[in-house]
């Protein structure tokens, strides 16, 4: 990213988000274009996503989320998971330590236990090692669902066997101790949401892109911060 273009942007006194939400889609359909199979087209999605990581901490956003695998891709074919998992193996065994480097956290969502064991021991070192004073993270959404997260939190609650308050609710669910999205973005032209963050979603301003996931730079994430800049956030008030 361009470091003026950044700076400008922090210059002009933009509303930056506290936390954004990244449902980076479009990889499959990326690939596809260049008759390469699904996997090249994760793998640039990840170079992108450690881009945009960057770019989200310069500008002063203290929560990167970002849907990585969701329950319901976990029936995509073997293959295609294979090739996810490497990308998962990588990310966690070495880009991992740059995010420390810059005094940075990695934080995980959803159900790892899922993931191959191996998978599974990464990515709890991964999280174990991160910086304790970290101000910035990198949440990744793993074999996540909103649905899958919120019948957990309803069974913790169940199982204290005492009524629920709306804050007892969000304390049981994996994004515990984390502000709600400020800003939700969606790469690759679908307009849903495919389950994610239903609950932390209830006020989340939102910004959609035909913008394939891979091809989502610097310039394009500045975009969509601009746009959240400009909304008038009210919360049911007047
Ligand atoms: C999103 O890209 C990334 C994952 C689901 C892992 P897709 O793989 O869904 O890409 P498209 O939507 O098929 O283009
Ligand atoms: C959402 O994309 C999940 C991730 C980006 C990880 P999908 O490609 O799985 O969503 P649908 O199937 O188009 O709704
Ligand atoms: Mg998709």
């Amino acid at each position: 990213m361009r470091s003026a273009a950044l700076f400008a942007m922090k210059e002009d006194n933009l509303n930056i988000p506290r936390h954004v939400a990244v449902i980076m889609d479009g990889n499959g359909r990326w690939a596809k274009r260049r008759f390469m199979p699904r996997t090249f087209g994760h793998n640039a999605g990840m170079n992108t996503m450690i881009a945009m990581a960057r770019t989200a901490k310069k500008l002063g956003v203290q929560y990167l989320t970002v849907y990585a695998l969701s329950t319901e891709n976990l029936s995509r074919p073997q293959e295609e998971l294979e090739g996810l998992y490497n990308l998962f193996r990588k990310y966690f065994t070495k880009n991992v330590k740059d995010l420390y480097a810059e005094g940075a956290a990695v934080r995980v969502i959803g159900d790892i236990t899922a993931l191959p064991d191996d998978v599974q021991s990464l990515i709890n070192d991964g999280v174990a090692n991160s910086p304790a004073d970290a101000r910035f993270f990198v949440v990744l959404a793993l074999n996540y669902g909103a649905r899958a997260e919120i019948t957990r939190a309803v069974n913790a609650a169940i199982s204290r066997g005492e009524r629920v308050e709306e804050g007892d609710i969000s304390s049981l669910l994996d994004t515990r101790g984390m502000p709600d999205p400020d800003l939700i973005i969606r790469t690759g032209g679908e307009l849903r949401l495919s389950n994610f963050l239903l609950w932390q979603a209830a006020y989340s301003e939102f910004y959609f892109t035909d913008v394939l996931f891979p091809d989502f730079n610097a310039k394009e994430f500045e975009k969509a911060i601009a746009a959240y800049s400009k909304r008038n956030r009210r919360f049911g008030k007047i």
